[in-house]
């Protein structure tokens, strides 16, 4: 079998790190017979949402940077199908591999199926069944163009025959007779990876935010639903600083650009407030080895983003989860990740519970074995087999 040549999409903060994990197997599994080409279409671009994570996981620089930077969907993806497409015909690849949910993955999804070049949806069948979130529109687009899906959850495989897809398909794969794999979460991958990694490399995190282990409980907030409603993010905000005070903790703040920017513009009053409160610190995103640190050693994580809810479960830290549904779902039922949307009421409720609680929380193995990247690498190689 000649080597296959894979064309990586991705464009914001979780997919490049997602593509460290795949990248390294190739280099530790199979150098010999996969060629990775790497399309970064340049939805992120600051330093922190982006060259940080190329330079920090040692995944190898963009073959292609489409720079397409921010606007708004329409425009953004329509610039990233027309740039991808262009690389797809010059570069011929076997396939083209998707992370999650993005603009950058639909561009890459809608540019491949046209093109009848197979896609492959890493974390695959997640649904919050909430239409209304453009991530929700992308996922369905993305795996409705895949011939290859892996899920990475019991709850995303089980998805699929609500949707008609079969896991009883036999080969060959093909966009009309696609395969659905039950995989475990390469985010996992990168967690049990890196996690030491962070403890040398960033020893004096804490020291410099100076805080200590467990006495601080860590905050991402970048949902378009919570950013752009300065009700829904003023409300959150100031019931986290107010409980902050209430319980002598700390709150660090990675915040999303998009988060610093509806504060700076549009809550200009609260973000005083926040800026002047010693409870309080709103830092700049910070690097992947850096969160994961942070997440290790919080007390409790409060979120609205995806990768964080997840990590979370692997650093065994209860979450609050600051939208009305997740795609996570088996950490909700499990009882470890409290979904309070921007409700005063709930935030409260559920950060008291969980400052509270000394015990009693128990962290199934929900997402695989460490080891799915080298799996899914794997069953791309079956597809191509016998050509
Ligand atoms: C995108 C994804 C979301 C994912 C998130 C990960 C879509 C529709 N959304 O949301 O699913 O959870 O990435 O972080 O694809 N900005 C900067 N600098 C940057 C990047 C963005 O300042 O490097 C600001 C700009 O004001 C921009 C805003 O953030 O308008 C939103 O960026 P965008 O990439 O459109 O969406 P995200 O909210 O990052
Ligand atoms: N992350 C990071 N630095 C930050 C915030 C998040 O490295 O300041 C990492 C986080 O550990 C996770 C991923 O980015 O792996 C999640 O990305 P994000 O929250 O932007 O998007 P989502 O997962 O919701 O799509």
């Amino acid at each position: 079998m000649s080597r296959i040549k894979l064309l990586n999409i991705v464009g914001a903060r979780p997919q490049i790190i997602k593509a460290s994990a795949i990248s390294r197997a190739v280099r530790m599994h199979f150098p010999e017979d996969i060629l990775e080409v790497l399309v970064h279409t340049g939805q992120h671009y600051d330093k922190e949402m982006s060259d940080v994570f190329f330079d920090e996981l040692e995944i190898h620089k963009p073959d292609y940077n489409l720079g397409v930077g921010s606007a708004g969907h329409g425009k953004q993806t329509s610039l990233m199908i027309t740039g991808i497409e262009e690389i797809i015909l010059k570069e011929k690849p076997d396939c083209v591999i998707l992370y999650g949910d993005t603009n950058s993955s639909l561009a890459g999804a809608i540019a491949a199926s046209k093109l009848h070049c197979p896609v492959v949806h890493i974390e695959a069948r997640l649904r919050s069944f909430n239409k209304t979130m453009p991530e929700e529109i992308n996922r369905i687009m993305c795996d409705h163009s895949s011939t290859l899906l892996f899920a990475p959850t019991n709850a995303a495989f089980k998805n699929l025959m609500n949707e008609g897809f079969r896991p009883e398909n036999s080969p060959p794969y093909t966009i009309s007779n696609p395969k659905i794999f039950l995989t475990g979460d390469i985010m996992y991958d990168n967690t049990l990876f890196y996690s030491e990694l962070a403890e040398k490399k960033k020893a004096g995190l804490l020291d410099q935010l100076s805080v200590k282990k467990d006495e601080y409980v860590l905050v991402t907030i970048h949902r378009d639903s919570n950013t752009d409603d300065t009700d829904k993010l003023s409300a959150i905000l100031s019931t986290l600083m107010h409980l902050a005070e209430l319980n002598n903790i700390r709150l660090i703040m990675p915040f999303h650009p998009r988060t610093i920017v509806s504060l700076k513009t549009k809550l200009i009053e609260l973000h005083r407030e926040l800026t002047n409160s010693r409870f309080v610190s709103i830092i700049p995103p910070v690097s992947f080895l850096e969160m994961i640190l942070l997440e290790k050693h919080c007390r409790m994580i409060i979120t609205d983003s995806g990768g964080v809810q997840k990590e979370s479960h692997f650093f065994k830290k209860p979450c609050i989860v600051l939208r009305k549904e997740t795609e996570w779902v088996e950490l909700v039922v499990n009882g470890t990740a409290k979904l309070v949307d921007a409700d005063t009421y709930k935030i409260t409720e559920e950060f008291i519970h969980f400052m509270e609680l000394k015990e009693g929380l128990d962290y199934p193995a929900f997402y695989g074995d460490g080891k799915a990247a080298e799996f899914i690498l794997g069953e791309i190689l079956q597809l191509f087999e016998n050509r």
